[in-house]
């Protein structure tokens, strides 16, 4: 079995209800955050982090998603021929082999996403990528390097809001050591008042394979979902088990405000529209 991250899921099968009308026609992966699709963002972060396959779980009308990375042939063609530059696509050309998808055919939850990668991952350990939180800088390099120390599974965490425990997985803190926390239990979307801890699980991880067997058994948890927090618990006490503050912003784009959030903090950001973009919001 390897030591090294190579694999990468990304749970892309969402219908992104929070976003309707935006996405009913369009995945939430493919709106734009100021000049590329959500998806871009979060293959770049994979791919600075050392994966070398990215193993998209995709459902009915996401198939824009594949063709986005795919050669464009009349489009580059068309720029050839008029002696314009294809620098800006380059990011979208994906090498062959590098993405392969997997379809969830039912929306059971995201253990079941993620348990629908399990032939193409096999016996190795893998990240789980979800391109709704957007994490600038990219939070999975320093979580591989972070995980080439620890071993076993490592998720990424942050502190959340005590009235927002219900929206997250919530860690059972063991000791802490610099940005690393024991993790001594989890549980899926906690209320307030049952919550164990304000550590809620973000959307990175880094796992061992023997979750998939666990997953195998199909067992629903939290909103009659197959979890994919209830079957990292089981690991505990199995395997290593941590927690790593990153040092990353996150923006939920699943949701209105995050969407337009990240976009007024990465535009305001970029080199060529900043000021721009700057000047225009303190006239609002
Ligand atoms: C999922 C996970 C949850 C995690 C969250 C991070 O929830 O089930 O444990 O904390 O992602 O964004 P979702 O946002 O899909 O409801």
């Amino acid at each position: 079995m390897t030591n090294r991250v190579r694999k990468a899921v990304f749970p892309v099968a969402g219908l992104g209800t929070r976003l309707l009308p935006a996405t009913k026609t369009m995945p939430k992966e493919m709106l734009t955050i100021v000049d590329r699709p959500l998806i871009q963002y979060a293959v770049d972060e994979a791919r600075a982090a050392g994966i070398e396959q990215m193993i998209f779980v995709t459902g009915r009308g996401k198939s824009t998603l594949v063709d986005y990375f795919d050669t464009a042939f009349e489009l580059e063609a068309t720029l050839r021929d008029k002696g314009k530059s294809l620098d800006a696509l380059a990011p979208s050309r994906a090498q062959i082999g590098e993405i392969v998808t997997v379809r969830q055919q039912q929306p059971l939850g995201l253990g079941h996403a993620v348990w629908c990668a399990r032939e193409i991952v096999g016996d190795e350990p893998f990240a789980v990528i979800l391109p709704d939180d957007l994490m600038v800088p990219g939070a999975l390099k320093p979580m591989v390097e972070a995980w080439e120390q620890l071993g076993g599974n490592l998720v990424a965490t942050e502190e959340v809001p005590a009235d927002k425990t219900g929206s997250y997985g919530i860690i059972t803190p063991g000791g802490t050591s610099g940005a690393v926390t024991e993790v001594r239990g989890l549980v899926e979307k906690p209320a307030p008042n049952e919550a164990p801890s304000r550590l809620g699980v973000i959307g990175r991880y880094i796992l061992q394979p023997q979750v998939f067997a666990i997953l195998d058994r199909g067992e629903t948890g939290a909103g009659g979902e197959i979890q994919l927090t209830d079957a990292m618990a089981r690991l505990i006490g199995e395997q290593p088990f941590h927690a790593l503050k990153v040092d990353s912003v996150r923006h939920d784009c699943g949701d209105k405000a995050g969407f337009v959030i990240a976009n007024l903090a990465l535009a305001l950001k970029h080199e060529d529209i900043g000021e721009k973009v700057r000047d225009a919001l303190s006239r609002l």
